[in-house]
């Protein structure tokens, strides 16, 4: 979607930036590795495809996305596109309830620290939290949504340790759904985990 484009967001270890043409190809080198694609549940994708893709999550309102920078590595580097680690996104839907009859607006999360040497210091953790801060501040969404293979610890412990519940389990696909609720509670525990700043990206 267009709300990010022209903004960044700086937490304490990353920096969120918009998703621009100009990080595809490192984003794509990072997509052919065939772990990255089975625990992301991504296909690999040509670079022509790639482009695409990015030009879709800028311009569709139901997409948002960002790019995790490192910012350790930025200060040594100056270097936005070298300092890249990751991704984070949204996919937004709406769900109908048929028991209330009421709409339900969902944002389906994802998360990746592609670069296994920046994984475990709490830059997952962080560029979530920031990403679902900044969506519950501007965007309206009435829960929060992850699909996550059952062998994949690391993220059911992340988002559950950000108070995601199971919800719905397939042995088919062998996956599981968490979900959160966002919830009175819920956002004062977020803020109590992450505080936004949102700069101007050019
Ligand atoms: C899952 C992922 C995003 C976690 O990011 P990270 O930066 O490595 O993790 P963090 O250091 O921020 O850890 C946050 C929490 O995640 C969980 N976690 C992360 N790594 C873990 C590990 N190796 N073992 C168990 N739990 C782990 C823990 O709950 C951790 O909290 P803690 O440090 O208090 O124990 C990262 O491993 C990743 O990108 N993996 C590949 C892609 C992927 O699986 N994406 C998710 C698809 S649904």
């Amino acid at each position: 979607m267009k709300l990010n484009e022209n903004i960044k967001i700086i937490g304490s270890n990353v920096i969120l930036v918009p998703y621009e043409a100009k990080h595809v190809e490192k984003y794509n080198k990072w997509m052919q590795d065939p772990k990255l694609q089975e625990l992301t549940a991504s296909e690999p994708l040509s670079i022509e495809e790639e482009y695409r893709m990015q030009t879709s999550w800028r311009n569709d309102d139901d997409k948002l996305t960002f790019l995790v920078v490192s910012r350790q590595l930025f200060s040594e580097t100056k270097d936005e596109i070298e300092s890249l680690v990751g991704d984070t996104n949204l996919f937004l839907r709406i769900d109908e309830d048929e028991e209330n009859n009421t709409k339900v607006r969902v944002a389906e999360a994802e998360i990746m620290i592609a670069e296994p040497s920046f994984r475990r210091q709490g830059l997952g953790w962080e560029a979530m939290l920031l990403l679902l801060k900044y969506a519950q501040k501007n965007l309206p969404i009435d829960k929060f949504e992850v699909k996550i293979g059952f062998e994949n610890v690391k993220s059911i412990n992340m988002f559950e340790k950000m108070k995601f519940i199971e919800t719905y389990r397939t042995e088919v696909f062998k996956e599981v759904t968490l979900e959160r609720k966002v919830t009175n509670d819920w956002i004062s525990w977020l803020d109590e985990q992450v505080q936004l700043t949102v700069e101007q990206y050019q």
